[in-house]
């Protein structure tokens, strides 16, 4: 029997598997393809036409496995990279900043919202210019967390250095008397409680993921082309070695990882 194609998804490495985790409870019968470029992570200190050429570079891969649909599950990538993609791919393109900034409005009852992320995310204006297309009279607050990617990579999520960095990062967001807050990066969800508990039960935390695979679902449905009715499958490429990648990403993607491919460019 011939499968369906499948739906791509990339990131920088292993961020976008929180996002992997939401569409597997969301389109469960679909097949998806993951890359993580694991060779180049991190994205979020490089320059806009470095991290647009990666993402240039690891779509056209994911659309030569013959995918419906790819999903940018990388901020960083999102922020510089989304438009371009859309204009040089057939296939429909989704990234996480819009989905994010639909959640937060949700979210919002002050209209006092903040934005953390990667260095790259944040210098792009991206969510303030997504936010402010959907509410121009939200108050809009941001702020680069760079150091949070390695912590969640090293686990270091809730310790004394993760509590550290977090107070120095949000006392500024703490101040602006936000309501909500997205994390606007797919490594974030894992420092949740930690961030959570330095902002405090009145900042709501929103990430992306659950509202960007709802995106994924729609756009399936619109198209005609949703799989349900049979399990779904999750292959995995990288483009280093594996080991990593596998070790850590079960933390990312709430279940084992089991493997994943080297791919070589
Ligand atoms: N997961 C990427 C993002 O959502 C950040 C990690 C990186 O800097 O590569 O922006």
């Amino acid at each position: 029997m011939t499968r369906v194609p499948g739906i791509g998804i990339f990131d920088s490495g292993v961020g976008g598997l929180t996002v992997v985790q939401r569409l597997l409870e969301v389109v469960p019968g679909e097949d998806l393809l993951y890359l993580g470029d694991t060779a180049r992570h991190p994205y979020g200190t490089k320059s806009a036409a470095t991290v647009a050429s990666y993402a240039e570079e690891n779509t056209a891969f994911l659309v030569d496995k013959g995918v419906k649909l790819v999903v940018v599950a990388c901020n960083s990538a999102s922020a510089v990279a989304l438009e371009m993609l859309r204009a040089r791919f057939a296939v429909p393109i989704i990234g996480v900043i819009e989905p994010g900034a639909r959640a937060a409005i949700g979210a919002t009852r002050n209209r006092k919202v903040g934005v953390i992320g990667t260095e790259a995310t944040i210098a792009s204006g991206s969510y303030t210019r997504a936010l402010q297309a959907l509410d121009p009279t939200l108050e809009i607050y941001t702020r680069a967390c760079p150091l949070f990617v390695p912590l969640a990579e090293e686990g270091w999520v809730a310790n004394p250095v993760a509590r550290e960095a977090a107070g120095v990062y949000l006392a500024s967001l703490r101040q602006s008397h936000i309501d909500s807050l997205i994390l606007g990066c797919t490594h974030y969800p894992l420092l949740a409680e930690t961030i959570g508990a330095v902002l405090g039960p009145e900042v709501q935390l929103v990430d992306s993921a659950t509202e960007t695979a709802r995106e994924v679902a729609a756009t399936l449905a619109e198209q005609g082309s949703a799989r349900a009715g049979v399990a779904g499958s999750a292959s995995f490429f990288v483009t280093d070695v594996p080991d990593r990648f596998v070790k850590i990403g079960s933390r990312f993607l709430g279940s084992t990882v089991d493997s994943a491919v080297r791919i070589e460019r």
